[in-house]
């Protein structure tokens, strides 16, 4: 069981031009291993992520999450999909404003399929040392509490896979390395982990590590 791309190009339009922004990749993101996707900025990594998220759709080429195949669906059906299947970690902060920390992971178990067993829970909880701002409005965290706190939230609803785009971009070593361990133990429970980043302590991690330049995508290393 795997996400899946077979050629998958993606054209954007700037100043009358049309470039390809993701041009004829074809990646597999297996259960149980980290990827990675590493790449300067603008080179096409967001739009990877949100084409095999469904987000996107491609001009050409197939995306597959395990055997659904994706661009051939009406958008509210790959809503339905992408909310069952897949945790995701914006780049941006992600939380909602209004709701306290647990409304936020409440709230994103009622949209997936399920949620993560209690016990599990608790332990991410406590391993990415949010259980004192449980109760706390998103205004009130650092940045790196945000990161952890969307971590947590992206894994509560027990998706097979997890998303996450440039997870540790500006953070700490020590809270880089927490989100990191936590990654590892969802990829050990069988969890398909897709990581976008340029921060090379998260490259090192990585099981399946791919770059990519000016839409092109190239396999460096395989687990
Ligand atoms: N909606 C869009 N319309 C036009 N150009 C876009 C759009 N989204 C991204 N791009 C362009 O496509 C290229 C790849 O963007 P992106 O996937 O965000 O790169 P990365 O995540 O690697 O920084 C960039 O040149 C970006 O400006
Ligand atoms: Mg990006």
């Amino acid at each position: 069981m795997s996400i899946e791309s077979v050629n998958i190009t993606k054209e954007y339009e700037r100043r009358g031009k049309t470039f390809r922004a993701v041009d004829d990749v074809s990646i597999s993101i297996p259960r149980g291993k980290i990827t990675v996707v590493t790449g300067n900025s603008g080179s096409g990594k967001s739009t990877l992520l949100n084409i095999l998220a469904g987000m996107i759709v491609p001009e050409n080429g197939t995306v597959h999450i395990d055997d659904v195949e994706l661009p051939c669906l009406k958008n509210k059906e790959r809503d339905k999909i992408r909310g069952e299947k897949i945790g995701i970690v914006p780049q941006v902060q992600s939380l909602i404003g209004g709701l306290t920390v647990r409304e936020n992971i409440k709230l994103q178990q009622s949209f997936s399929g399920g949620a993560a067993d209690e016990e599990r829970l608790a332990f991410y909880i406590k391993d990415l040392g949010i259980e004192d701002l449980m109760d706390v409005f998103p205004s009130s965290l650092s940045g790196g509490e945000m990161k952890r706190a969307a971590v947590v939230r992206a894994i509560s609803g027990d998706h097979d896979y997890i998303f996450a785009d440039e997870p540790t971009g500006e953070l700490d070593p020590e809270n880089a390395s927490r989100i990191m361990d936590a990654f590892r133990k969802q990829a050990d429970e069988g969890k398909g982990i897709l990581l976008i980043t340029h921060d090379s302590h998260v490259e090192e991690r990585a099981d399946i590590l791919y770059r990519m330049e000016n839409g092109h995508l190239t396999e460096e290393k395989v687990g």
